[in-house]
């Protein structure tokens, strides 16, 4: 639920917004408009986030209750008043010792980190030859464990075309296409451009990519075994994220013309 858009002003005091669901989390989205987003979280005492990342530099403030946030390894004492920056990608959980209740405010789209090291592209082009070998098993491994991890994706794809393999065989030659082209993606400027349209057509958002990034990742390390050495892990990790920034962007776009 949005309480308001950039049209009208809007004030509120926020203790009388808050309601605590009996398990788990309840999120309302307070204001929201094509760059920046302000939520309120109350958290049932208890409740666990477990460890994610966001795309967006965020900042929480704390309005009562008491929990911890763990931001990048170091755990902070969340009190009512407590004011926390968290930059884009930074690996945080948090935890609610009783009822929490704080306002998450999420900056703009970051852009997308121009090119990725030559070291980067030096590696992921002298894998593209397994990944085109184990293209299908790795994707349908990649979602295997992401509708294992993350079911609530689920409805957002056609499951017919995941039971018939059309889906992972799309996936696996876009990842190949991408491992062959990574230092020269304009050509693949038509193939981005058809997956952006349909994932703004299945709503994918900016927040999922983290999601798919770590199923994809895993999957690669299962499928190559021993070939997936930490130095191809960072590089495809640093990959990766060069590839979500461009379809974030372009999805923007599409997104902000539609509306
Ligand atoms: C860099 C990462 C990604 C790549 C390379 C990728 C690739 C693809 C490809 C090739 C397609 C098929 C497009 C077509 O039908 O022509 C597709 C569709 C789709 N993708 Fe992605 N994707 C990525 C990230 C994501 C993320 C983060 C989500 C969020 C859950 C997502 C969800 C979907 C959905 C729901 C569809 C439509 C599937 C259907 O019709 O059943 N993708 N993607």
């Amino acid at each position: 639920m949005t309480i308001t858009t950039p049209n009208n002003s809007f004030n509120a005091t926020l203790q009388d917004l808050i309601e605590y669901p009996a398990n788990g989390i309840n999120s309302t989205v307070l204001l929201k408009d094509n760059n920046s987003q302000y939520s309120l979280f109350c958290l049932a005492a208890g409740t666990n986030i477990d460890e994610h990342t966001s795309t967006r530099n965020a900042v929480i403030t704390v309005i009562e209750g008491s929990g911890n946030l763990n931001l990048e390894g170091k755990d902070i004492a969340l009190t009512p008043g407590v004011f926390i920056f968290m930059p884009a990608n930074a690996p945080h959980a948090v935890q609610a010792k009783e009822n929490l209740a704080f306002t998450l405010a999420l900056s703009e789209h970051l852009p997308a980190k121009k090119g990725v090291s030559q070291k980067t592209i030096d590696i992921v082009k002298s894998t593209a030859p397994v990944i085109k070998q184990h293209g299908k098993t790795i994707t349908t491994r990649m979602y295997e464990i992401m509708f294992d991890t993350h079911p609530e994706v689920k409805s957002q794809f056609d499951m017919a075309a995941q039971a018939n393999g059309t889906q992972h065989a799309k996936l696996a030659t876009a990842v190949y296409s991408y491992a062959t082209h990574i230092d020269d993606l304009e050509s693949l400027k038509a193939m981005v451009d058809k997956i952006a349209h349909r994932h703004v057509a299945t709503h994918v958002l900016p927040e999922q990519y983290p999601i798919v990034g770590e199923c994809l990742l895993k999957a690669i390390k299962d499928v190559l075994g021993d070939a997936a050495t930490e130095e191809v892990m960072t590089a495809w990790a640093e990959a990766y994220q060069a590839l979500a920034g461009v379809f974030i962007n372009r999805e923007q776009q599409i997104y902000q013309n539609a509306s």
